[in-house]
Order: C-alpha cells, then structure tokens, then sequence
C-alpha cells in the first residue's frame, strides 16, 4: 500500500476521491470514471477500481441516520455524510479530521485506534452552540485490494447521547425534588412526635396544638404521594387517548360550585361563563376535573389580590382550522413573570417556593395538567402580563356529532 505518493495527486484531482486513491494505493493504469478527470495511461497492472469504491463508501455512510466520518490511516478526511456536518460543520475532504474535530478526547482515539487496529469508543461534550453530549466510535476497517494489498481506514460513528442525558438529569432531579418535598414534613412530624414523647408529655395545650400540626404535615404528605401517583397514571395512559364523550358545560360549574369555599376563604369571586347548548369533547372526566380544579385554585390562591376570577367556556379554532372547547381562567392578580412561562408546567416548579408551600403546594398540579391535556390530544397555553393577572387556558379538541368515536 502506498499512501505517500498522494501529494500530487491529490492536489491535480481535489477532493476526497483523490485522497482516497493516493490511500487505497491508486495504480496509474487504472481505469478512471471520475467525470472530468483526464484518465491516466493505461498500465499492466490492475488494482481494483478506487472511484467505485469510494462512491460504495459514500453510499454506504449515506445511508447511516448517524453521522459518519471515513479517514485514512494518517487522519485525514475521506469522506463524511450529511448527518456528519450536524457535529463538525467545518469537515472538509481530504484535510486532516483534527481541523474539524478539535475536540482532543477525539484526536486522541483517533490516533490510537490508528496505531492500534482496535476500535475505540469515546464520550464528549460540546458546550457551543448547545450542551450536547455526543459518543463517538472509530473503528478501523481493512478493506482488501484486488492485487492483495490492503487499505486501511479509520470509520468515526457518532451517536449523539443529549437525550439519554437529559431523561438521566430529569430523572435525578426528580427524585432529589421528590424526597426534599417529602422529607421536610417528615422532619417536622419527628419533630413534633419527640417533643410530645418528652418536653411536652404532660401539656394538653401543646398535644392538641402539635397534633394538628401534625395532622396537616401528613395530609401534606399523603397529598403529595396522591398527586404523583395520578401522574403517572396519566402518564401510563397517554398513549390511550379518552373515548367517553363529555359535557364541558356542567363541569367546569361544578368545578366553580366546589371552590366556592376556598374562593370565600380568600375574598375572592368566581364568574363562570358557560354557553347554554353543550360543548363535548372526548374526555376523561375525572382527568379533566382534577386539571382544571387545580388552574381555579392556583388562581384563587396566586391571584387572590385580583378580588375576581373569570372561568370562561368557550368554542373556538385551533390555528389549523379544527373545532376546539376552550376554558380560559383568568386572574387579576400580580401574574407571572416571563422568564418564568415555559417552566411552569415542570415538576415541582415554582415561582416562588415559600409563598406556594405555605399554601400547601407542592408544584405538581401544572404537569399535572400539562400530561392531563396531552393525553386528551389539547395543550395548556399561559399568559400573563405582571402587575395584571394571568390566565390559563385550556384547548381541547372539540368532539362533533360528525366526527366518530375513535
Ligand atoms: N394564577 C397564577 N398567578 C400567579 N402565579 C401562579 C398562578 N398559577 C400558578 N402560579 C405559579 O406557578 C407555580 C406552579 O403551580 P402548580 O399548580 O404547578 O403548583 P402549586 O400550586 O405550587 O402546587 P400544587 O398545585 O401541587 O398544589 C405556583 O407555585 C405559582 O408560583
Ligand atoms: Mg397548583
């Protein structure tokens, strides 16, 4: 194999294909089908047919979903696949990878598994333009020449791990949110059952008003394990889409009668707006309930200084042109700020973690809501000026007398 010659070669043809030749050990009587190059004289000796082999290569990487780089055994660019770009933009045939691959856990395998004939495997991170976590394989490959040589080259694989990552981070972050949440009234139930145990043993005033506490810490808790539990269970069934067909109307006043309690508690007043024919949808009742109970109580409770809150039901059409039920719930209290928005509907998020715990929330009824809606094929849409209140809006598919169960 003569891959030292390529200098020339290389420069007269350009591109990747030259290279390749020079790599593979190009002979000079070989036939040439490359468009536009002057075939070199013929000669004696055959050595298979480098441009055909190259455009197999091509092919074949081509093909592959994940990028794919070709190098020869110095390290530089073959050729590459579309997909290739997407991790190094700056690849360009027959340069050294280096230039395009800067990353040096990268330069690293590829000069060992150049010297070593082994395939490595590498992970990296890019910080630029986004956190992306890529692993990258470069495996030598032997391919035999007609005459009995052989060419040797490096193919890189990439697979790119920014989700496995992500769902790994969400993950650990979940459960580390989950047991804050459940730790801290536990803590204070250890507390509590201490002090009764010895300091407070005998005082009947400090068990009744401990043993309240108390009460209110493991409703916390059992509430918390509630609302985790209805996630998953939707989160089970979203691929399940509901199929009894429901009566938006008497559910969101029935929504509205079961809040009144709270609403009066806060000085608040509830104004429902409901047309007077039905509005169906496909719909898990209870699903739906608990969604939109949680959007009316968030705003009685975040939204409490507004004094009002509007529930409106309503028909409308998604900007694709389908039928749709909107129930909007409006606040006029402080509202959200931006920076905010598109984290609200996470896990365990909030605005502000004090004011929503003293309230006994835990952060979860807005995913709820979110996967509630999902399921049902809808969406949550939030908007909120500050200073001016906030309103949150449910968007369901509207289920018409025409269109049939699924
Ligand atoms: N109408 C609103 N006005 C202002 N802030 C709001 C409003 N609705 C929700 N928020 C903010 O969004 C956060 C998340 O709401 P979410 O319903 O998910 O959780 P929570 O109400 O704190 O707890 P949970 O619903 O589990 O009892 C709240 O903590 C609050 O900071
Ligand atoms: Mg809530």
């Amino acid at each position: 194999m003569t891959n030292d010659n390529d200098g020339n070669d290389k420069d007269t043809r350009g591109g990747w294909r030259g290279a390749l030749r020079a790599l593979i050990g190009r002979n000079e009587g070989e036939a040439d089908d490359d468009a536009g190059v002057p075939a070199p004289a013929p000669s004696p000796q055959k050595r298979g047919n480098p441009a055909r082999r190259a455009r197999l290569i091509e092919a074949l990487i081509g093909g592959l979903p994940q990028p794919a780089i070709v190098l020869d055994r110095e390290g530089r660019v073959i050729t590459f696949n579309a997909a290739a770009r997407g991790v190094a933009p700056a690849l360009r045939s027959g340069e050294p990878a280096l230039i395009a691959l800067r990353m040096p856990e990268l330069v690293d395998a590829i000069r060992r598994a150049g010297r070593r004939r082994e395939q490595q495997r590498v992970e990296f991170f890019e910080r630029v333009p986004l956190d992306r976590w890529f692993e990258a394989f470069v495996t030598p490959v032997t391919l035999p020449e007609t005459d009995g040589t052989q060419a040797e080259l490096l193919l890189m694989t990439f697979n790119d791990l920014t989700p496995l990552r992500r769902v790994e981070e969400m993950r650990a972050d979940f459960i580390a949110n989950a047991s804050h949440e459940l730790r801290t009234p536990l803590a204070a139930l250890l507390g509590f059952i201490e002090t009764l145990q010895g300091p407070a043993k005998n005082d009947v005033a400090a068990r009744e008003k401990f043993l309240a506490i108390m009460q209110q810490q493991a409703a916390r808790m059992a509430r918390l394990i509630d609302d985790l539990l209805s996630l998953s269970r939707i989160e089970l069934n979203a691929h399940r889409p509901p199929s009894t067909s429901v009566d938006l109307a008497p559910l969101v006043r029935q929504v509205a009668d079961g809040l009144q309690t709270l609403a009066r508690d806060r000085q608040v007043e509830i104004r429902v707006g409901v047309p007077t024919d039905p509005v169906m949808v496909l719909g898990d009742r209870d699903e739906l309930i608990r969604a939109l109970e949680n959007l009316v109580e968030n705003a009685l409770k975040y939204g409490a200084a507004g004094k009002r809150v509007d529930v409106t039901l309503s028909r409308a059409q998604t900007r694709a042109g389908a039928p749709e039920a909107r129930i909007a719930i409006r606040d006029f209290g402080p509202g959200i700020a931006p920076e905010h928005l598109p984290r609200l509907t996470e896990r365990f998020y909030r605005v502000d973690v004090a004011d929503s715990r003293s309230q006994g929330g835990t952060g979860l009824g807005l995913a709820l809501v979110k996967h509630v809606l999902n399921r049902h094929g809808g969406r949550v849409s939030i908007e909120s000026v500050l200073g001016q209140g906030a309103t949150f809006t449910m968007h369901l598919p509207l289920h018409t007398a025409a269109a049939p169960l699924p």
